[in-house]
């Protein structure tokens, strides 16, 4: 039996795209082998890999000004090469709003002056602090931000107006509502929550930042290398490539994004709206900044928590346990999460709760 599974990533994945893979796992289209055994210089990896590429185009509205980049390293090898190849003059500024914009604002001080602009640490992360254009320095290669904050469960409604180039790291809400690309220098995100397995991350880069790195940034980071490779500079993650594939198919049958978009609000309103009305669960987040994708909420003690989460498996709803610099749980609602798994989880909260208010 399937569970719904609310994990932070990876995380769940259509089932009908699961099925589709299993369909055609020993053979893929004819070609009498299975995906995972091609050349990746075949031709029929090729239509792969350009499919991929066309329907991500497509479905998130990227222009030809554009490279989009199938590499490899997750999220946190961008923490590196965004400064090995942007910080040219060896300054950025950071808005740290959580664990993962931390990690990426440490990586850059490796490089040159990586200032933080501001920052929601005074208050857990609760919030997306507020920032206005002249907060950036104007002399600043780029500002980096996390457009979601999978642990803390915040995410910009808005984003920023930055003097210089907006560089995003939107591993934990890519495709899940619409975004225009053109606001943005650089878009990155490792694949394993809303695209597909683990082992593929998409870099969406201007290309007039790609054409040159700084003079230490290693090959194989050059985003100049792997855009004039078409991401085939070495061997790329052909199977999650594959899969990717398939996700965004099953995304433009529901609609493209727009309608992923609705669904996943839904999704969310119901979560937060059953939370809010409860006076046995709650979420912290100030409300404007709420994530649609990660929702923590916690008990009133730290027993009944672990109570919740061990009960919660009993009844085929998994993975609900929050990130350790948090606690209490945390459900992951990615696009993959289908409504009837939202409500099952409130049916089992509101359960809960009567039996131990
Ligand atoms: C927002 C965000 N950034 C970065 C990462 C790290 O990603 P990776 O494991 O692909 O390096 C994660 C992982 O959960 C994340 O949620």
């Amino acid at each position: 039996m399937r569970v719904y599974n609310f994990s932070a990533g990876p995380s769940m994945l259509p089932e009908s795209v699961l099925k589709k893979a299993q369909a055609e796992f020993l053979d893929f289209e004819g070609s009498g082998m299975s995906v995972i055994e091609m050349s990746h210089r075949g031709k029929v990896f090729d239509g792969i890999a350009k499919k991929c590429e066309a329907l991500f185009r497509e479905i998130m509205g990227i222009s030809d000004d554009y490279h989009v980049l199938f590499l490899q390293g997750g999220a946190s090898q961008q923490f590196d090469a965004v400064p090995l190849n942007l910080m040219k003059t060896g300054k950025a500024d950071y808005v740290v709003t959580g664990n993962f914009s931390g990690k990426a604002a440490k990586e850059g001080a490796r490089y040159g002056d990586a200032k933080i602009i501001a920052s929601s640490k005074d208050a857990n992360f609760t919030y997306i602090p507020e920032l206005k254009y002249e907060d950036f320095r104007t002399d600043a290669d780029y500002v980096h931000i996390t457009s979601n904050n999978t642990i803390f469960g915040t995410r910009y409604l808005d984003f920023p107006k930055t003097p210089t180039p907006l560089v995003c790291d939107m591993s934990s809400e890519i495709l899940s509502r619409e975004i225009d690309v053109n606001k943005f220098g650089l878009i990155y995100a490792g694949a394993q929550k809303n695209i597909a397995p683990a082992g593929l991350t998409i870099v969406i880069v201007r290309k007039d930042l790609a054409e040159s790195s700084t003079p230490n940034c290693p090959t194989m980071l050059k985003y100049s290398t792997q855009a004039n490779a078409e991401s085939m500079y070495n061997t790329p993650p052909c199977f999650p490539i594959y899969m990717a594939m398939l996700v965004l198919e099953w995304i433009k049958s529901l609609g493209g994004v727009k309608e992923i978009q609705k669904i996943n609000e839904y999704k969310a309103g119901l979560l937060y709206n059953f939370i809010d009305n409860s006076s046995y669960f709650k979420n912290s987040v100030r409300i404007k900044d709420r994530s649609i994708m990660n929702v923590p909420f916690v008990t009133p003690s730290e027993e009944s928590d672990a109570l919740f989460i061990k009960e919660a498996v009993q009844n085929g709803l998994v993975s609900l346990k929050g990130h350790r610099l948090v606690g209490g749980m945390r459900a992951s609602i990615y696009n993959a999460m289908p409504v009837e798994g939202v409500k099952k989880l409130i049916e089992f909260m509101k359960a809960f709760e009567l039996k131990n208010k």
